[in-house]
């Protein structure tokens, strides 16, 4: 056995996702989030095959920590990288950082951009803004557009590189969600007033997952999907029919049986000695909080050659113990590989709602003891 766990990810999966985006979104370019070492399916490897592969050329990454290592590991390749989140403008190595690896911080207050615009050397760099059109987190306020057209104006800029919003409620419907609806047509405005007063848009985005999957914001140059890229919905499941995207998930998670053993009901099993509820086949595998599998997936359900079992007592660091019913003693043996999830979309999503999770926090969670190996048909 040369493993403990491991996650594989199917290339080819990624590029199926890809390709059904852009039969949604032919006229879309696709700037590829790969945040969270890529939603934990490993980023660079990811954006080797997305660029080279797939001839995506732009990311987004959230920190400047995540782009400086695409760019590190990578620079053989040529694509745009965009930070989201954690820009860190006002220290000045990551301004040198910016300018000299073509590295584009999402300008997301006023602050921030009077920094670009009045810094040398940033004469001449792209300039994205994001805008809070309701999200309430991060974003330029829509009623200091006015300001920033006059502020771009004066230092003789008449383009922004890239205008961004981002929904609050990209799960619910974007056609009837009041807040939906409020936010796409505050960008409508806000994208119409740069306009109106003479600013060329060069990119434009607005759409991330779920408003891709329900085929919203393809008027705009770019949509911006993560989670749907590496396969999952991101809707909700009362509004699943809204989707107009059926996904393969890359990833499948695979750990191994150690030991199995017989017990009987009430049997003590592990840290603070759960009772076993029923007599059946207890199977040890050889994943834990060690690498990320958390406590509070205690309780959900796992399968292994057609048999149902249950994760009984504790999470521990390094295992969890399965409680199998009595009929699968002769089928379940130590040593066998065990799916955790596996590449139907299914397995992920009942995992991740029983566990009262989300397919973002189930991947993003596995720590780096999980290998992650890279599978291509
Ligand atoms: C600004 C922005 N755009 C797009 C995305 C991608 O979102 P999703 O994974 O739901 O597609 C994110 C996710 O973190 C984001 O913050």
């Amino acid at each position: 056995m040369k493993f403990r766990s491991r996650l594989v990810v199917n290339l080819n999966h990624l590029a199926y996702n890809y390709t059904q985006i852009k039969k949604m979104a032919p006229e879309s370019s696709v700037l590829f989030m790969v945040k969270a070492d890529g939603y934990g399916h490993g980023m660079i490897p990811i954006v080797r095959y997305a660029v080279t592969e797939l001839g995506v050329k732009e990311f987004g990454c959230a920190t400047i920590s995540e782009a400086l290592k695409l760019r590190e590991e990578l620079n053989d390749l040529e694509f745009d990288i965009y930070v989201f989140s954690d820009i860190q403008l006002e220290l000045l190595e990551n301004a040198d950082i910016y300018l000299k690896r073509r590295i584009i911080p999402v300008i997301s207050n006023v602050s921030e951009l009077e920094y670009i615009l009045h810094t040398d050397g940033f004469n001449y760099f792209p300039i994205c803004l994001k805008f809070n059109t309701g999200m309430n987190r991060l974003g330029l306020d829509p009623s200091d557009a006015p300001l920033i057209v006059n502020m771009l104006k004066q230092h003789g800029r008449i383009s922004v590189h890239h205008l961004i919003q981002h929904y609050a409620n990209a799960s619910y419907p974007m056609g009837s969600n009041e807040r939906n609806i409020s936010q796409r047509n505050r960008f409508i405005d806000i994208k119409k007033f740069f306009r109106d007063s003479g600013i060329t848009l060069e990119r434009t985005s607005q759409s991330n997952s779920g408003t891709i999957e329900q085929q919203i914001g393809f008027d705009d140059t770019h949509i911006r999907p993560g989670l749907m890229m590496y396969g999952p919905t991101s809707l909700l499941d009362d509004y699943k029919e809204l989707g107009h995207f059926q996904g393969k998930v890359v990833s499948r998670l695979e750990t191994y049986i150690l030991r199995t053993f017989d017990v009987l009901a009430q049997t003590p099993i592990g840290y603070g000695s759960t009772p076993c509820p029923h007599d059946g086949v207890v199977a040890i595998l050889a994943i834990g909080y060690g690498d990320g599998f958390s406590t509070r997936y205690g309780g959900a359900h796992l399968y292994h050659k057609g048999f149902e079992g249950v994760i009984i007592g504790r999470v521990n660091m390094d295992m969890i113990q399965v409680l199998f019913p009595v009929e699968a003693r002769d089928h379940i043996k130590a040593h066998e590989i065990f799916t955790i999830w596996g590449e139907q979309e299914g397995d992920l999503l009942r995992f991740s709602m029983e566990t009262k999770t989300i397919p973002y926090e189930v991947f993003c969670s596995l720590l780096p003891r999980i290998p992650r190996v890279y599978r291509l048909n």
